[in-house]
């Protein structure tokens, strides 16, 4: 009777539940009957993204008046470049003083960190880490949602083959597979458990689309590719990040095939919307609506809005183009309001899914962003991933770790006491920069009784030899010296590409000069992109590529040059031996005349000048320890389609050091129309092993990963044979099998 009574109980319980929800509005009701509401104008509003008054990330193309009146007309949607719960509340206030009191939007480039920076984003690649890499966005997405920013604009998940290009410092490097896997755990990260949680940030999976692809490398330059490429290589980190749940995209600067991204239907209706059934909503980059104009794909920017708006793109970042037009390019029949409602419709869903409406400050509370911002466990995480970011190149008598016992070492080169170089490029002023760890500091704390000797030598980009003299005596009296050599912050990242990407100045001068004292020498080589370094690969003993390492960076490098933390990253992008290899990417396809080797030039595709393999292959970075790679089995010899093969292979630590390794599965189909190219990553597992140990690992390959676009972009694997390699790099490969796909 009890049970039954029960029974009648929850099932009472559940119809009553389900009447009260079935009573609240849906999110697609309540934009509806709020779009009910609005007049032309303000649904224009709110696809008119302005810059705030914090910092300008592009070019302030006109006087744009009071923008806090603007808001109040309800003539701005989105404000961009605004941080802070002060700041972010005043532009609030202002749109709660409008008639329908919509609330804003606040977006912001929080790319590697919020108030405590991370490593940069091609940086963290390096580590192969995807959780880390996660938590490393899921920090940054809290800390800014602390403070008052729903929406950043990141990630950037442009495949970049080009280290010229500068923003090859915001994504993932090279590789789709590994770009994949990286964009899904930052939009994650950002978006938490969701939109609407009070710690969660809007991702925006940003540039859309082939923008690493720009010709030669220049920033913004045009893209010419076809559309193979286009679904191979460039499109999927962009999939994945939709798959993710993306709440926005942002499109491109770049024309691809003629036709800037911002202006095309292609991309942004077509595949993005259609396709992939993106439900969120596409906002422009910086003006690039108003470049259509100097691109001379638009006569004006009436023209131009007419474009991004019929191409699917929903909002005007800074280019005033859809508020100054769209209402007479409605009024002249050239767009339809339903083009428009359907943008308005997007935006206003997302602000309703964040909660604004229900609270438009709920963003913008002082005691959470003081409880939230710079809280040790950020800090922690931040050391975390900065120790796992770092690449050691080479270890030529094993001159690292360091031992404790030195009497002294030498701390030589620019950027040893630097604190501000460390954030890199994209990085926020919002944490004090006196918090930066810089190497000088990092090694004071770890060295112990270890005295430290400090010599500048020389400045980033000195054409003077003057502190050469200096720094070689310094380098004279101590046991070890360490040289901390690179780039400055802002020589990698947006309209910053490089024709010369050396290491610049008069630096690697002096690491030779320094090298002539016979002392042990450790080189650091700090920057934002792959470098080129050929005397210092070849005759330093020892390098670590450190790239920019945010706040902990002094810390996590002298971690790893002690010991502490024994270095496991892998490059995620090819490193060439000159300018003139570029671009280079190890997965290239073949040629008819392909070389047999670095030195064959008969005949074949290869220069007589240079070996066609790279200085540091994509895939590659030692350890202190050694891996053995053995007894590799697959599970079968051949497979039906919608059979799996389980492959497996044993893994040992081989060394004295307990380490991590990345170890690396690569295929190639080697019969198929159209070629495919000579390797693909399509598996990685990083793995801890102590000295001694070893480990079993597998990987399963399905018909997923055997599957291409075939020259009529359709996804689909072909029959024939695999060649499987797994290795510990690109160019290091320790076991070879093969299988057919029947
Ligand atoms: C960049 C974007 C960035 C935007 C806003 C543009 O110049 O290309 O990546 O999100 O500015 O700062």
């Amino acid at each position: 009777m009890l049970r039954f009574k029960l029974l009648v109980f929850i099932a009472a319980f559940l119809v009553i539940s389900n009447i009260t929800l079935a009573q609240q509005p849906s999110i697609a009701q309540k934009v509806d009957a709020l779009m009910k509401k609005m007049t032309l104008a303000e649904k224009i509003g709110q696809l008119n993204q302005v810059n705030g008054d914090w910092e300008a990330t592009g070019p302030v193309t006109a006087d744009v008046g009071n923008k806090l009146e603007q808001i109040k007309r309800g003539e701005i949607g989105s404000v961009l470049n605004i941080v802070g719960v002060n700041h972010t509340r005043a532009f609030q206030d202002a749109a709660m003083h409008s008639r329908l009191k919509i609330p804003l939007l606040f977006g912001q480039d929080v790319i590697h960190g919020y108030s405590i920076t991370f490593p940069i984003p091609l940086g963290e690649a390096a580590s192969w880490d995807i959780p880390a890499i996660e938590r490393s966005a899921r920090i940054a997405g809290t800390e800014a949602a602390a403070g008052g920013v729903h929406w950043t604009f990141a990630p950037m998940v442009d495949i970049a083959r080009d280290p010229r290009w500068g923003r090859v410092m915001e994504g993932a490097g090279e590789d789709p597979y590994l770009g994949s896997q990286i964009a899904r755990a930052r939009v994650k990260g950002f978006q938490g458990n969701g939109l609407g949680s009070l710690d969660a940030i809007m991702a925006c999976a940003k540039h859309y689309a082939a923008y690493g692809a720009a010709v030669g490398g220049r920033d913004y330059n045009s893209v010419d590719m076809s559309l193979h490429t286009l679904w191979e290589v460039y499109l999927p980190p962009f999939k994945a990040a939709e798959e993710a749940g993306a709440a926005t995209f942002m499109n491109s600067f770049n024309s691809l095939n003629g036709t800037p991204a911002t202006a095309s239907s292609y991309l942004q209706r077509d595949v993005l919307k259609g396709k992939w059934g993106f439900k969120g909503f596409v906002v422009s980059d910086w003006n690039s609506i108003g470049e259509m104009v100097p691109h001379g794909y638009a006569k004006d920017n009436y023209q131009a809005a007419e474009f991004a708006l019929k191409a699917g793109n929903d909002m005007d970042m800074e280019s005033r183009s859809y508020i100054n037009n769209l209402a007479k390019l409605v009024a002249d029949k050239k767009v339809s309001v339903a083009m428009i409602d359907d943008a308005v419709r997007r935006i206003l869903t997302k602000k309703f899914e964040m909660g604004l409406f229900d609270d438009p400050y709920r963003y913008s509370n002082a005691d959470r962003e003081k409880s939230v911002l710079n809280r040790p466990e950020h800090v922690a995480a931040a050391r975390d991933i900065a120790r796992k970011s770092i690449v050691l190149l080479k270890n030529q008598g094993q001159v690292l770790p360091l031992s404790k016992n030195l009497n002294s070492i030498a701390l030589i080169g620019p950027l040893v006491k630097s604190k501000g170089e460390m954030k890199g490029f994209w990085s926020l002023d919002v944490g004090d920069v006196s918090q930066v760890v810089s190497l000088y500091e990092g090694m004071q704390q770890a060295a112990g009784n270890t005295k430290l000797l400090y010599v500048k030598g020389c400045d980033i980009t000195d054409t003077s030899h003057a502190g050469f003299n200096e720094a070689y005596k310094t380098a004279m009296q101590a046991d070890v010296v360490i040289m901390a050599m690179g780039e400055r912050s802002d020589m990698t990242g947006e309209a910053k590409s490089r024709a010369n990407i050396h290491i610049p100045g008069v630096q690697e001068e002096l690491i030779q000069k320094i090298m002539s004292t016979g002392k042990p020498v450790v080189v650091l080589l700090m920057a934002g992109r792959p470098m080129v370094f050929n005397w210092t690969a070849d005759h330093v003993p020892a390098i670590l590529y450190t790239w920019w390492l945010g706040n902990q960076a002094g810390n996590a490098i002298a971690d790893v040059l002690y010991g502490n933390y024994n270095p496991g990253a892998k490059l995620p992008m090819t490193f060439p031996r000159t300018e003139g290899q570029i671009p280079i990417y190890y997965n290239h396809y073949s040629t008819g005349r392909p070389p047999q080797n670095d030195n064959d030039v008969n005949y074949t595709s290869a220069y007589i000048d240079l070996p066609n393999s790279p200085k540091f292959a994509f895939g590659y970075g030692l350890s202190y320890s050694t891996f053995g790679y053995s007894n590799l089995k697959l599970s079968k010899k051949s497979i039906h389609n919608n059979e799996k093969i389980t492959v497996s292979f044993d893994l040992k630590n081989t060394g004295k050091y307990a380490g991590e390794e990345v170890a690396q599965l690569y295929l190639r189909q080697l019969v198929s129309q159209p070629v495919r190219p000579v390797k693909e990553l399509k598996g990685f597992e990083k793995v801890m092993l102590q000295p001694g140990e070893t480990k079993t690992i597998t990987f399963t390959i399905d018909k997923e990963k055997l599957s291409f676009y075939n020259d009529q972009l359709v996804w689909g694997a072909q029959p024939g044979e695999f060649k499987l390699m797994i290795g510990s790099a690109s160019d290091d490969i320790r076991l070879e099998g093969g299988f057919e796909l029947l």
